[in-house]
């Protein structure tokens, strides 16, 4: 281990900030990984204990009107076999997930269309006044500010919207022409302003991605001092354009979730699916990296396949149940105790 680099650590734990080099050279420094995962650790520790928070996710439509390069359900993939969940598949998902200590639910789709603001706030609505103590998450992309206004008036209560990656040429090299990082920001800003807890985040090795994008996502996400921060590896998928590139890295995605906890300590940090695809034991490591977040899936069984993003998604045969019990055991593998609250942020 380097003195100069656990140095470097130990003053961006104490001041959470750091410059861009600093950044850059504990991402290209692979000798002090665990020195990082401990100090980041120890920050959540310190902020929100061993508790580790349960989000209950409900992929509810694969249908997306956009193109999006990476993304196993864009809309110009057509070998999938597209669903949309109904308001009361829906209101089962939410039955279920609560009598298994379920407080979150995350209501996760592409961008659908036929699910108008009229159809969305019924839901919504329905939602909170069955389990008033549950909070709802929506990730829907992007939508009009009139539209996420009539979300949070309905009684959203956050909003899930990765950056995907704060460099603009970058962006244009993942999405089509049609989409900007400009849009993807300016409904970040929005939704904050609305009133809704914000989260956002980025892939780990998407394509084109260099050490210094890292390093500018993080300081973005520490600039816009989200409540949540989503962040996974890329996998590629077999039916999009970046199917040949190589997968984010495992060791890659750790870094980054741990500076993320040292530079936003009171952010929610899931440990996410994809972490858990790359590796069996991806998302016990995530939690010892300092995330604290863990989204069992309570989509139907018979959905779970087609809800495809990135090739070999796991978790995709089991009953929600199932999962339940099976991250509650890698929660506690983990060292970490799972809490059945909204489990809201501290930021
Ligand atoms: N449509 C919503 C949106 O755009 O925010 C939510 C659904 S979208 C599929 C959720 C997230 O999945 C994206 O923000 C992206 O980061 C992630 N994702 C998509 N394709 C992926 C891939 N090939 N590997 C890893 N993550 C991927
Ligand atoms: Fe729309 Fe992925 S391209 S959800």
């Amino acid at each position: 281990m380097s003195t100069k680099y656990t140095e470097l650590i130990d003053k961006i734990a104490t001041e959470n900030n750091a410059t861009k080099n600093e950044l850059i050279e504990i991402i290209t420094n692979h000798e002090n990984d665990n020195y990082l995962f401990d100090k980041a650790d120890e920050l959540r520790q310190k902020i929100y204990g061993k508790d580790v928070f349960l989000r209950g996710l409900i992929e509810f439509t694969n249908y997306c009107k956009n193109n999006c390069l990476y993304c196993g359900i864009r809309m110009g993939n057509h070998n999938v076999e597209r669903y949309r969940l109904t308001k009361s598949e829906i209101l089962e998902c939410c039955e279920t997930g609560y009598k298994l200590g379920f407080r979150t639910f995350v209501l996760q789709g592409g961008e659908d269309l036929f699910y108008t603001d009229e159809m969305l706030c019924d839901i919504i609505k329905t939602i909170k006044s069955d389990y008033n103590d549950c909070a709802i998450t929506l990730s829907l992309g992007e939508r009009s500010f009139d539209s996420f206004q009539k979300l949070y008036d309905a009684g959203a209560d956050r909003y899930l919207l990765r950056h995907e990656t704060s460099n603009p040429e970058h962006y244009t090299k993942l999405h089509p022409q049609n989409m900007s990082l400009k849009t993807r920001t300016d409904c970040l800003l929005e939704l904050r302003r609305i009133g809704f807890q914000v989260g956002a985040g980025f892939m780990v090795g998407s394509p084109y991605q260099t050490t210094e994008n890292l390093a500018e996502d993080l300081l973005f996400l520490k600039d816009f001092n989200p409540h949540m921060v989503g962040i996974g590896p890329f996998i590629p998928h077999k039916d999009t354009p970046y199917k040949e590139y190589k997968q984010g890295s495992m060791r890659d995605t750790l870094v980054m979730v741990a500076l993320t906890r040292l530079l936003i300590p009171k952010t929610l940090l899931p440990s996410t699916t994809a972490l858990g695809t790359i590796n069996p034991q991806g998302r016990e490591m995530g939690l010892k990296a300092g995330a604290n977040v863990v989204m069992p899936n309570l989509s139907p069984t018979r959905f779970r396949e087609l809800y495809s993003l990135y090739d070999n998604k796991i978790c995709t045969g089991d009953e929600a149940a199932e999962c339940r019990v099976c991250l509650e055991k890698r929660v506690i593998s983990a060292g970490f105790k799972i809490v059945t609250n909204r489990g809201d942020s501290k930021v």
